[in-house]
Order: structure tokens, then C-alpha cells, then sequence
């Protein structure tokens, strides 16, 4: 894993230090699971991984580290690249079923033969520990969180919130509509009721929006795509996007560059990326609270 506090040395007051957020929240999940198990349930969240995307091999893994840290049984699903849709399916009704099973996660991007749409729409809502079924993001669109909502979107809120940063008012730039970032992103930002635009791969002179946002997400994959002179003095920015070269990680922002610009910045690693994590074991525990 690339050092941290080598990588961003010199910069500790810009830089929204993620894992130490991470660790805390796994911390209070870890102390109510505890609970939890000496009354007799034992929190379990199952993940599915089709494929052998490297890098999806890699957070899956990761999940599962987390879980065994904070005392969360886990389940690995296998499934080869050539798995059918109805194969998938089958096995999250299967998982649909189990009383034993209180989260499942479908770890995504699927291969092109299986269509994502059905697979959010397969998982149980009480189980959807992702946030990704429609009643899940529906409930979200109409401002209602308390639900289980997508889990990097809302690692940045808790970002925001432990950071003391004001959303009301501001305006909030979105960079990407994926429904997995993009997209709750711009919905949580709404219901705290930023200003917002939402670009994209169609978005004409993108520095236009980017440089107007007080607080600017970047979720697009697209290496290195925001340059400091694309960014507001003082603005907070939440690189979320993440491009492996060679067993390194990139982000979608220019850290060198933006960091003298931008009063904040999440960087990539060790910003959202394991607060992601720590928000998924939040949400299993959420999940098998409500089997009591
Ligand atoms: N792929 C990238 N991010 C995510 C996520 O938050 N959940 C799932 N299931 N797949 C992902």
C-alpha cells in the first residue's frame, strides 16, 4: 500500500484524511456488533464478484478485511466471468432467503452480458446494503436518508460533516452521473440544500462549471482529468475516481496542482476510498439491527 503520510507530507492541513474517519466509524460499528452478537445475532454480509477484474478482486478483499476487523461474518461468492444472468439471479434470491444473511453486495462493474439494472432491482431493499435498489434511491431522490442509501456518496457527507463544512447555500459541482457515485452524490448534496451542477462526459468547457464550485466531486475514472487552473481558491474537492497503473492508484484530480489551489482535498488513496468501506460495514450492521 503507498504510504500516506510520505505522499502528502507538507500538505496534513489540506488533506481530508480518510482512514482516520474510516477508523472511526469501523471503531463504533465494532463496539455495537459486539453488542449485538452477545444478544445472539451475528451480523453477515455476502458479496458476489463475477469475474476476475483485478482491481474489483482487490475491494472486494478489501470488504472483507474490513469485516473481519470490525467482527462481521462474511461470505465470498466466486462466480466465473461466463455466469449467466439467471445464475446471478438465482443466487440472490437464494441469499434473499437466507435469515443468516443480513447484507448483500454485488460488487460491480458485472460483465457486459449481465445487465446491472436487474441485478439492483434483484437484491432484497432490506438487504441492499449498496443503496442501489430503486426504492433505496427513490427513497433518497425524495430526501428521505434514514434508509440504507449508496455508500461512497455518503462517506463523503460524513466527510463533509466531520470536517465542518457548510453545504447549505454553497454551490456543489458533480463531476460524473454514474448511479453508483454521480448521481446519490448530487441527490445527498440537494437534500442538504446545495446549489448544484452535475457534469459529464457531454458537459461542454467543463472548467467553466468546475472552477464556480465551492465543493467540487470528481467521479469519473478518467486519470488526472481536474488541473488546478480548473478550481476555485479555497474550494473542497473529493477525488473519488480511481485508474490502477502498474500497481499504483490515480485519481481524477491532479493532486500536485490542486492541492495550492483547493482550501480541502480528499485524495487519492486514503480519502473516500476507505471511508467507503467503513460506511458498508455501518450499513450490514444497520441491516441486521433490524432483524431483532
Ligand atoms: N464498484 C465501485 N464502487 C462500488 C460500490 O460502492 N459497490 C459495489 N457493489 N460495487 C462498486
Amino acid at each position: 500500500m503507498q504510504d500516506i503520510s510520505e505522499l502528502y507530507k507538507g500538505y496534513e492541513d489540506k488533506v481530508i484524511d480518510g482512514r482516520r474517519i474510516a477508523s472511526e466509524i469501523e471503531g463504533e460499528v465494532k463496539e455495537k456488533v459486539s453488542v449485538l452478537k452477545d444478544e445472539g445475532v451475528e451480523p453477515a454480509l455476502a458479496t458476489i464478484l463475477v469475474g476476475e477484474h483485478p482491481p474489483s478482486k482487490l475491494y472486494v478483499k478489501l470488504k472483507h478485511w474490513a469485516c473481519k476487523r470490525v467482527g462481521i461474518r462474511s461470505i465470498d461468492h466466486k462466480l466465473p466471468e461466463d455466469t449467466s444472468e439467471g445464475e446471478l439471479l438465482s443466487l440472490i434470491a437464494e441469499l434473499n432467503e437466507d435469515d443468516e444473511v443480513d447484507g448483500i453486495l454485488v460488487q460491480m462493474p458485472l460483465p457486459r452480458h449481465i445487465d446491472p439494472l436487474k441485478v439492483m432491482r434483484a437484491v432484497s431493499p432490506a438487504k441492499d446494503v449498496d443503496g442501489f435498489h430503486p426504492s433505496n434511491m427513490g427513497r433518497l431522490m425524495q430526501g428521505d436518508e434514514s434508509g440504507l442509501v449508496p455508500c461512497t456518496p455518503k462517506g463523503i457527507m460524513i466527510a463533509l460533516e466531520r470536517y465542518g463544512i457548510e453545504v447549505q447555500g454553497r454551490h456543489a459541482v458533480v463531476v460524473g452521473h454514474s448511479n453508483i457515485v454521480g448521481k446519490p452524490t448530487a441527490a445527498m448534496l440537494l437534500n442538504r440544500n446545495a446549489t448544484l451542477s452535475v457534469c459529464h462526459v457531454y458537459t461542454h468547457d467543463l472548467s467553466h462549471h468546475t472552477r464556480q464550485a465551492d465543493i467540487l466531486v470528481v467521479a469519473t475514472g478518467v486519470k488526472g482529468l481536474i488541473r488546478g487552473d480548473m478550481v476555485k481558491k479555497g474550494a473542497v474537492v473529493f477525488d473519488v475516481g480511481i485508474t490502477w497503473i502498474e500497481d499504483r492508484v490515480y485519481g481524477d484530480v491532479e493532486f500536485s496542482e490542486v492541492v495550492d489551489v483547493a482550501g480541502l482535498i480528499s485524495p487519492v488513496p486514503g480519502g473516500v476510498g476507505p471511508i467507503t468501506i467503513a460506511v458498508l460495514m455501518s450499513h450490514t450492521l444497520k441491516a441486521a439491527l433490524s432483524r431483532k
